[in-house]
């Protein structure tokens, strides 16, 4: 048996347009997703999924049966999760050159499923690691991450970039332009999370954006600003100047809204956290619905997201600087 662990994370900057070679900078947060992994006589694949949104439901999957799962979530999200957990378990087999290796999975989380926090890639991360480890492969984080991105990239029909995988392999704050990822040094950032609970659908956003890029110049324009953006960014980031990152973060929540990927529940609780004082705020991930990210020392931010009526749930995630981790 093994169990492995791996974070969700945030965008300080850079969604989408990490997918046509701009750089971005995603930060791991303190929210994660738990696998344990245990090998089988016969070469089934069993997956049991726990709390895979903050309210949590339960689904008992068996991926080698017709059965359907029983969920509180639509089922296209859970046939989305078994997808990449079926991936994952692929690549573990072929790590350890095991190809017909069973396993039964047990995959608890408390990061919101396709809400923009990272949820596919850290189920991913954690799945991969634990599963090699139970076929004796212990890997290092740079084949893992790679490992994860390739599964990501099968299950999103090649609209994946490496950031969801690659921080959460490695934690902290990474700076991500095609395939060259790096680690980060970085300030201990105040995350607030505004989570509306619902979720967007990665892969159309993806391809919405593409389809305003291909069409108008601006866009794709937007785009570029959106790299431009990401660089300033990072020498903020470096100097630590939080008011200044909450500045850049509006802006590239205002382009990314540009490129029509917000939502009116995103845009009320990124004014409601502006409103109470954040120094920044923005949607995260591919955006439609699902969380935004603010930063506030301050308990005001978390307090008026509460009360807003388009948040189901907001809660504070500080950055987290360990990647995947092993239990046992
Ligand atoms: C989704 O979490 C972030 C996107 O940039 C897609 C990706 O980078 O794979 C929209």
């Amino acid at each position: 048996m093994a169990t492995s662990n791996a974070p969700g994370k945030v965008y300080l900057f850079g969604e989408h347009a990490v997918v046509y070679g701009e750089p971005a900078v995603p930060c791991a947060i303190e929210r994660r997703a738990t696998v344990t992994v245990e090998t089988r006589e016969d070469s089934r694949l069993r997956v049991s999924a726990q709390d895979l949104s903050l309210d949590g439901f339960t689904v008992e999957y068996d991926g080698t049966t017709a059965g359907q799962p029983e969920v509180d979530v639509t089922e296209e999200l859970v046939e989305a999760a078994m997808g990449y957990v079926d991936g994952a378990i692929e690549q573990a087999r072929d790590a350890a050159d095991e190809p017909t290796a069973g396993f039964d999975v047990t995959v608890e989380s408390s990061i919101p499923l396709g809400a923009g926090l990272g949820s596919s890639a850290a189920v991913v991360v954690a799945t991969i690691d634990a599963a090699a480890r139970a076929l004796g492969v212990t890997l290092d984080r740079e084949e893992l991450a790679d490992r994860a991105y390739q599964v990501e990239y099968e299950v999103q029909a090649g609209q994946a970039s490496r950031a969801d995988t690659f921080c959460s392999t490695m934690g902290g704050a990474v700076r991500v332009e095609d395939d060259d990822c790096q680690t980060l040094s970085s300030p201990d950032l105040p995350f607030i999370i505004g989570y509306d609970g619902g979720a967007g659908d990665t892969g159309a956003l993806v391809s919405g954006v593409r389809a305003l890029k291909s069409e108008y110049d601006f866009a794709a324009d937007t785009v570029e600003s959106i790299g431009d953006l990401v660089e300033q960014g990072l020498e903020t980031l470096e100097d630590g100047d939080i008011e200044e990152l909450g500045r850049l973060m509006d802006f590239n929540h205002g382009l990314l809204a540009a490129l029509g990927v917000s939502s009116r529940s995103l845009d009320s609780m990124v004014w409601a956290a502006r409103e109470a004082g954040a120094t920044g705020a923005k949607l995260t991930g591919a955006g439609g619905g699902g969380c935004i990210v603010a930063l506030d020392e301050t308990d005001a931010t978390e307090t008026a997201l509460n009360y807003s009526p388009a948040c189901e749930e907001s809660f504070r995630a500080r950055l987290d600087t360990d990647g995947v981790r092993r239990e046992e």
